[in-house]
């Protein structure tokens, strides 16, 4: 029989009177568990329990009474509807009053039960429904929000809910600036492992050198320097969440280590022949697409696929440009608050950008954009540097105007290269000294265009 009318949990002292009412409601495809006592029904009733709980009043032990006072504890919005002799009808008035779904007095048409039981049924369901859509909106507005009304987006964070809670390793694709960290941290903050580390590690930003003592920690005297015990990264994340972010850039020899680590869950710390278990939930960040053969490198493949049970891909924002002024408003909104300005009207050049711009360095580009907005140096910098004039900018002396300009280049490079100084002197072509000079002559922090390292 089909279970499509859902649970019902129903409770008579009387044998005889469970077997009927197990066929009644099997017959009107419910899935009844029927219980002798209400202490035995109360064992598998939590706030989860999607169906209504029949009960007659008059039994040994708890009363029917006295359950529905225990369920309400449990979940007042669970339906309880109470089957009552002609003496207690009163009483059963008062607990409608109190709450209580319905009563049915004895004797009782099967049919008059089951309307009652379809009706309370649905009451729950949409009970559980709105709960769990309640639960969803609270998450998306939680402090660290994966904004986004693309349909991609929306999808991403569906899944990302479902798959949050559960154990399996995730692989986050995307290009920079996407918000792969952002997926990364909402589905250790959506997980029970919350309370447990989450600890993020670059995997291309590690010395060879210190790796292993880095990620498996050693024992005291494993090595010369090796003075005190020293947990590992990995060891550190036991429980918690252990993000891989940047994969695509790990040396082999990491490879094979990290490889070993996935496939026993267990680590060797240096310097001990001791192995020890470690309970982890690895979720690892890349920008190239390594399911591509051509464009893994020497990045293996067994590795890949041990990393990837399930892939999430970010689009880039190009891809989804309606999300542009919902991203760009909260930034703006944010960066205001920060730098204490009033956050400023949108300009037509503002406009014009975030409708053209093609956005390489996507969704950090944009929060790099919104904050020079809010501190109003945007409107200059591309004024000045598109040649046309404005007033603000046309009376300021030309060694400002030059600064302006000079600013806004340094930014756009910073932003290029991901706050990577080196890259970003080679880009300018000016001398490191004449670099940092010109950093704190405009109050610029490489860090704040840097992504993440070392977690
Ligand atoms: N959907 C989003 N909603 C809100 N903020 C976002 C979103 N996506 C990204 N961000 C913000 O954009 C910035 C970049 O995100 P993140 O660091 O997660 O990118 P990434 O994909 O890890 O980039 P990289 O590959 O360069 O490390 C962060 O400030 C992050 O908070
Ligand atoms: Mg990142």
């Amino acid at each position: 029989m089909s279970a499509e009318s859902g649970p019902v949990i129903f409770i008579d002292d009387d044998e005889d009177v469970l077997r009927a009412a197990t066929q009644m409601l099997k017959l009107a495809s419910f899935s009844p568990s029927v219980f002798g006592s209400a202490e035995a029904a109360l064992a598998r009733i939590d706030g989860n329990f999607d169906g209504p709980v029949v009960s007659d009043i008059r039994m040994p032990g708890l009363n029917g009474l006295q359950l529905f006072e225990r369920v309400k504890a449990i979940d007042p919005e669970i339906p309880v509807v109470l089957i009552t002799g002609h003496a207690d009808v009163e009483l059963a008035v008062a607990a409608i009053k109190d709450g209580a779904y319905d009563f049915i007095s004895k004797p009782y048409a099967n049919d008059r039960l089951l309307v009652t039981l379809h009706r309370a049924s649905e009451k729950r369901r949409l009970v559980l429904e709105n709960r769990r859509l309640r639960d969803a909106v609270v998450r998306s507005a939680g402090d660290i929000p994966l904004i986004g009304e693309a349909p991609t987006m929306i999808r991403l964070r569906e899944t990302l809910s479902q798959i949050a809670d559960t154990d399996v390793d995730v692989l986050v694709e995307g290009e920079t600036g996407t918000g792969k960290e952002v997926v990364a941290d909402l589905l250790h903050r959506w997980s029970r492992r919350r309370t447990k580390p989450f600890v993020a590690l670059n995997c291309g930003a590690l010395p060879e050198s210190v790796i292993d003592s880095e990620l498996f920690g050693h024992e005291a005297g494993a090595f010369t320097g090796a003075q005190r015990r020293r947990t590992g990264r990995i060891e550190h994340s036991n429980g918690g969440t252990l993000f891989l972010d940047e994969i695509e850039s790990m040396p082999p020899a990491l490879q094979v280590k990290l490889l070993r680590v996935l496939e026993t869950r267990q680590i060797t710390p240096l310097g001990t022949n001791e192995t020890r278990s470690i309970d982890l939930r690895v979720v690892s960040a890349t920008k190239a697409d390594l399911g591509d053969p051509a464009a893994r490198g020497d990045f293996r493949e067994d590795l890949y696929f041990r990393l990837n049970v399930v892939t999430l891909r970010i689009p880039p924002l190009r891809e989804r440009r309606e999300d542009i002024p919902m991203l760009f408003g909260h930034f703006l909104e944010r960066a205001s608050k920060r730098f204490s300005r009033p956050v400023p009207d949108i300009s037509a050049g503002v406009r014009d950008r975030l409708a053209s711009h093609n956005w390489p360095g996507n969704v950090r580009e944009l929060v790099h954009f919104a904050d020079r907005v809010a501190l109003g140096l945007e409107g200059l910098g591309t004024l000045i540097a598109s040649g046309r004039k404005e007033q603000a900018v046309s009376s300021l002396p030309l060694s400002e105007k030059v600064g302006l300009y000079e600013a806004t280049v340094i930014r756009d490079a910073l932003q290029e290269c991901g706050g990577d100084v080196r890259r970003t002197i080679e880009v300018l072509g000016v001398p490191r000294k004449t670099f940092y000079d010109k950093l704190k002559r405009h109050g610029i922090d490489a860090a704040d265009y840097r992504k993440t390292a070392i977690g």
